[in-house]
């Protein structure tokens, strides 16, 4: 049917978005949904609140060695409760619980029923938030059956494997008015933090370029009989691109206020010959081990370039399977300065003693984050990843008892994850351009 005073029909109107997406190279899989190109803006949940509450009812999906740790962090922070756990594997499920009990608290309601019984989970009326620490391709179902039996959804990272499944979480969040907050620690990093202020004051001028990373020699790691040795290797057989894209980029996005004045628009990304893994297999693991068969497709080192709509550029890699020392780059260049992580250095324009990189001391007092100046002791003793999962934890338990909106939102998650997908589109095709989905739906361009 002809719609006002259009030639083009609805059908027509598909099929065209259809071909923009075959033009772009999209799988099916991947593709960028002709109904979304459609469809009428849904109605935001930027800056939506939290209803306030005196005590946070929290459910743990996932009780592995992240869903673990993580329980100890939740347990740490005053006035949240642990009302129910669910793990496939009982033994975890009991294990929670014990670390419940000898915490004070009283016994969760425990769920291994099988791979579906976390909707038994979401069920229960006795939760506010669920926190999903399961792998990957799970991540998404359990997000949006959260937010669909009206609890707000924290998920691990990264928040999804393909593009279609970040639209699912925005379409989702925005139907349900429930958040989905991607649980990125490294936002809440002593020096992600201080950096953040010392952007926010203008110290780096305009920013101009990131560098994000993901460097982690996990090797080991990845051949283990348990834990993430039991699912992360598989996607190394299957996909070639940027597997693990949010810890780096994460912060860099909050530097450069993307969906708060400005967005990614588009990624070229190249991936290395892969090696490093099937070498490390065959003088590690048995040769009659079915591992010994496996054929690894994804490239050792990812490279990305991301272009964002206001001209600035930011380059993103990830190696989990070469001998690398830890490093997440986290380096910021703007027009009067630059700063650079793993050791954290500084240079100013201008600054005395010439072109050498100095460290933060000098800046500690100005610009060290009030949440770290508070409660960093606490954090830091706690532990998990140098005290930024307690800061983390601490920071959404305190907006959903006050009633805040949340520091990170569904557009955020699905932007920092997409170029996961982006990045195999990319890789597929020779490195070609692939645009960004825009997530917001327009809304990027406002400041927050
Ligand atoms: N933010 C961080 O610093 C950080 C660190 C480590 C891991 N992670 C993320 O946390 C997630 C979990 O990683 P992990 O290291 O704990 O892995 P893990 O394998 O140790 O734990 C995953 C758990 O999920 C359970 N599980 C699998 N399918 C399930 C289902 N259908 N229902 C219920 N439980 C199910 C498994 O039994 C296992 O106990 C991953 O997404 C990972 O990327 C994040």
């Amino acid at each position: 049917m002809k719609k006002g005073g259009s030639n083009i029909t609805r059908r027509e109107l598909l099929k065209t978005a259809a071909m923009a997406g075959a033009t772009l190279g999209l799988t099916d899989r991947h593709s960028l949904r002709a109904e979304e190109m459609l469809a009428p803006p849904a109605s935001t949940v930027i800056g939506m609140k939290f209803e306030p509450r005196s005590m946070v009812r929290v459910g743990i999906i996932g009780a592995g060695a992240r869903g673990t740790s993580m329980l100890a962090e939740f347990l740490g922070v005053e006035n949240v409760q642990i009302t129910a756990i669910c793990d496939i594997v009982k033994d975890k499920c009991l294990n929670a619980q014990r670390v419940i009990e000898k915490a004070g608290h009283k016994a969760p309601s425990l769920y291994f029923g099988g791979d579906h019984d976390f909707e038994n989970l979401c069920r229960r009326d006795d939760l506010d938030f669920v926190y999903i620490a399961t792998p990957w391709d799970w991540h998404v179902p359990m997000a949006v059956t959260t937010m669909k039996s009206g609890k707000h959804a924290g998920v691990e990272v990264p928040a999804a494997v393909t593009l279609k499944e970040c639209w699912e979480l925005v379409d989702t969040s925005e139907k349900t008015r429930r958040h989905c907050i991607m649980m990125e620690n490294c936002c809440y990093g002593y020096n992600e933090m201080m950096v953040l202020n010392m952007v926010r004051a203008g110290l780096f001028g305009e920013l101009i370029h990131g560098e994000a990373a993901y460097i982690h020699d996990l090797r080991s790691l990845l051949f283990e009989d348990q834990s993430e040795g039991l699912w992360r290797r598989f996607p190394h057989v299957t996909r070639d691109g940027n597997l693990y894209p949010t810890h780096g980029l994460g912060p860099v996005a909050q530097y450069m206020d993307i969906n708060r004045g400005d967005r990614f628009d588009y990624l070229v990304s190249m991936s290395s010959l892969s090696v490093s893994l099937a070498e490390y297999r065959d003088s590690h693991i048995p040769a009659d081990s079915p591992k010994r068969k496996e054929k690894y497709k994804c490239g050792d080192i990812n490279t990305s370039m991301i272009k964002t709509a206001n001209g600035r550029t930011i380059m993103l890699q990830h190696t989990v399977s070469t001998p690398r020392t830890y490093d997440r780059i986290n380096l910021i260049s703007g027009t009067k300065g630059v700063f650079r992580d793993y050791p954290a250095r500084l240079f100013l324009d201008g600054q005395e003693g010439g072109e050498k990189w100095t460290n933060l001391d000098k800046h500690k007092p100005q610009y060290e984050h009030p949440l770290w100046k508070n409660i960093g002791e606490l954090a830091r003793r706690r532990g998990g990843h140098g005290g930024m999962d307690f800061i983390m934890v601490y920071r959404l338990m305190q907006c959903m008892r006050e009633g805040l909106a949340p520091d990170m939102d569904v557009y955020d998650a699905a932007a920092v994850t997409a170029p996961g997908p982006l990045s195999e589109m990319s890789v597929s095709q020779g490195s070609a351009p692939v645009k960004f989905p825009d997530f917001t739906r327009a809304k990027w361009k406002e400041a927050r």
